[in-house]
C-alpha cells in the first residue's frame, strides 16, 4: 500500500462541476483552499448548468471549459496548460431511471470518460513526469450503489464488501471504478476513490427523488413515490459530501477507497412525508397545502434497489469526517433553497428535454 504525503492541491481539474456535486465542490474549494486554481471541465448535458457556478467566491480562481471528458486530446491539452496536479472527477451521467431508458450514454460517459482521463493523467504525470509523483492525485467520485442492495437487518456496506451493482448505472459505475484500481495497482497512478451514498442539498437537478418531490409539490403537481415507497436510501447532505471529499484528496492513503454515508435511513415514504411538512411550514399560504394530499403511488422502477445503508467507520477513524447536518436541518435548508431558487427552477422544468423525460418516465406509469 502506498503512502501520500500530499505537497499540493494546486491546480485542480474538477470535472462535471457544472452538476450538482460538482458546483457545490467548486464553491467549496475555493472557500477553503484560498491558493487553488480550477480549472472545470464540463459537457452542460441537461444535468449541467453555468447557473450553478454564479456567485462563486473568488471567481478568478475558477475557469469553465465547456466539453467533454472523453476528448482526449482536449484533456490532454489542459493537463499541460495548467500545470494540474489533482484530478477530481465527478462527471457522469447519474439518473438510475434514465439509465434503465438510455443506457448507452452511460457506458460512454462513465466509462470510456474515466479511461480517457487515467490515461491522460498517466501520460502527463506518469510518462512524461509532468509533476512530482507524491504531488498528484487522481480522486474518483463513486457512489454506494456498486454493492448493490442490502435486505432488512443486513450490516452496512464497509469498504471490502463486494460489487454486485443492479443497475446500468451501477454497473457502469463499478467499472469505472475497477479501471481507476487497476491503474493503482498496474502502473502506480496516485488515485483515490469515495463511494458515497445519496446526496441532497441546493442546485440538484430536478428530477431526483428530493428537488422532485419539492418542485412539483410547488406547483401543486403529484409527487409519485415508487412502488410501496418502503425503500431505504442513506441520505447526506452535500456540503457534507464535499468535506470528505476535501479530506481525502488531502490526506487519504492513495491507492485506497473510504465510502461517505449520512447514517440515517428512513424510508423513501418518510422523506416524501417530511418534505411535505416542511413546504407546509415554508408556504402555509400554498393552495396545494396541506402537501401531503399530493402523494401518488405509481408503478415501481424496475430493478429497484430495497435498502441502502453506509458504515463510514474508515473514514471517521483514519480522517475525522462525520456528517455535520442532521437529515432534518438538511432538508429544511434543501426546502428554502428551492422555494427562494424558483427561477432556477423553472428555467430547468421548462426545456423540452425535461418535459421530454417527464413525460416518459411519468405518464401512464
Ligand atoms: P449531475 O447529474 O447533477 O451532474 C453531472 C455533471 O456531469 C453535469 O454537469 C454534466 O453536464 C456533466 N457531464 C456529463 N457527461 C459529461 C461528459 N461526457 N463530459 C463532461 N461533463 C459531463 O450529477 P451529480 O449528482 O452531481 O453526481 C456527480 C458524481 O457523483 C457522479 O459521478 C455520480 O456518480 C456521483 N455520485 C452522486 C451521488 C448523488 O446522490 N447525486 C451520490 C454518490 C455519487
Ligand atoms: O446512492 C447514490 C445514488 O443516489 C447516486 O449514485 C445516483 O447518482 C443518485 O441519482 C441516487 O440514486 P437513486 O436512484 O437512489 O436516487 P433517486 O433520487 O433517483 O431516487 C431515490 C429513491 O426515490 C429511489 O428509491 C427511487 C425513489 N423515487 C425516485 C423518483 C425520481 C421515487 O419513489 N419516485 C421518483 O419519482
Amino acid at each position: 500500500m502506498m503512502h501520500n504525503e500530499r505537497c499540493a492541491l494546486t491546480n485542480v481539474l474538477v470535472t462535471g462541476g457544472a452538476g450538482f456535486i460538482g458546483s457545490n465542490f467548486v464553491r467549496y474549494l475555493l472557500q477553503v483552499e484560498p491558493q487553488v486554481q480550477i480549472v472545470n471541465l464540463d459537457a452542460l448535458t441537461y444535468a449541467g448548468s453555468p447557473a450553478n457556478l454564479k456567485d462563486l467566491p473568488s471567481p478568478e480562481r475558477h475557469t469553465f471549459v465547456h466539453g467533454d471528458v472523453c476528448d482526449r486530446s482536449l484533456v490532454d491539452g489542459l493537463l499541460r496548460q495548467h500545470q494540474i496536479d489533482t484530478i477530481v472527477h465527478f462527471a457522469a451521467e447519474t439518473h438510475v431511471d434514465r439509465s434503465i431508458v438510455y443506457p448507452e450514454q452511460f457506458l460512454k460517459t462513465n466509462v470510456v470518460g474515466t479511461f480517457t482521463l487515467l490515461e491522460a493523467a498517466r501520460q502527463y504525470w506518469l510518462v512524461e513526469k509532468q509533476k512530482p509523483l507524491e504531488a498528484v492525485r487522481f480522486h474518483h467520485i463513486s457512489t454506494d450503489e456498486v454493492f448493490g442492495a442490502l435486505h432488512p437487518g443486513e450490516p452496512a456496506w464497509t469498504e471490502t464488501t463486494p460489487y454486485a451493482p443492479n443497475s446500468p448505472y451501477s454497473a457502469s459505475k463499478a467499472a469505472s471504478d475497477h479501471y481507476v484500481r487497476s491503474y493503482v495497482h498496474t502502473y502506480g497512478l496516485p488515485c483515490s476513490i469515495t463511494n458515497c451514498s445519496n446526496n441532497y442539498g441546493p442546485a440538484q437537478f430536478p428530477e431526483k427523488l428530493i428537488p422532485l418531490m419539492i418542485s412539483n409539490a410547488l406547483e401543486g403537481k403529484p409527487l409519485p413515490i415508487y412502488g410501496d415507497g418502503q425503500q431505504i436510501r442513506d441520505w447526506l447532505y452535500v456540503e457534507d459530501h464535499c468535506a470528505a471529499i476535501h479530506l481525502v484528496i488531502a490526506k487519504g492513503r492513495v491507492g485506497e477507497t473510504y465510502n461517505v454515508g449520512g447514517g440515517v435511513q428512513p424510508t423513501n415514504l418518510e422523506v416524501v412525508e417530511h418534505l411535505c411538512a416542511a413546504l407546509d411550514e415554508v408556504v402555509p399560504e400554498s393552495p396545494h397545502a396541506p402537501h401531503k394530499q399530493l402523494m401518488k403511488f405509481v408503478a415501481d422502477r424496475p430493478g429497484h434497489d430495497r435498502r441502502y445503508a453506509i458504515d463510514i467507520t474508515k473514514i471517521n477513524t483514519e480522517l475525522g469526517w462525520r456528517p455535520r447536518h442532521s437529515l432534518g436541518q438538511g432538508l429544511q435548508q434543501t426546502v428554502a433553497w428551492y422555494v427562494s431558487h424558483q427561477d432556477w427552477i423553472q428555467t430547468i422544468r421548462q426545456q423540452p428535454d425535461y418535459q421530454k423525460w417527464l413525460q416518459r418516465n411519468y405518464t401512464k406509469r
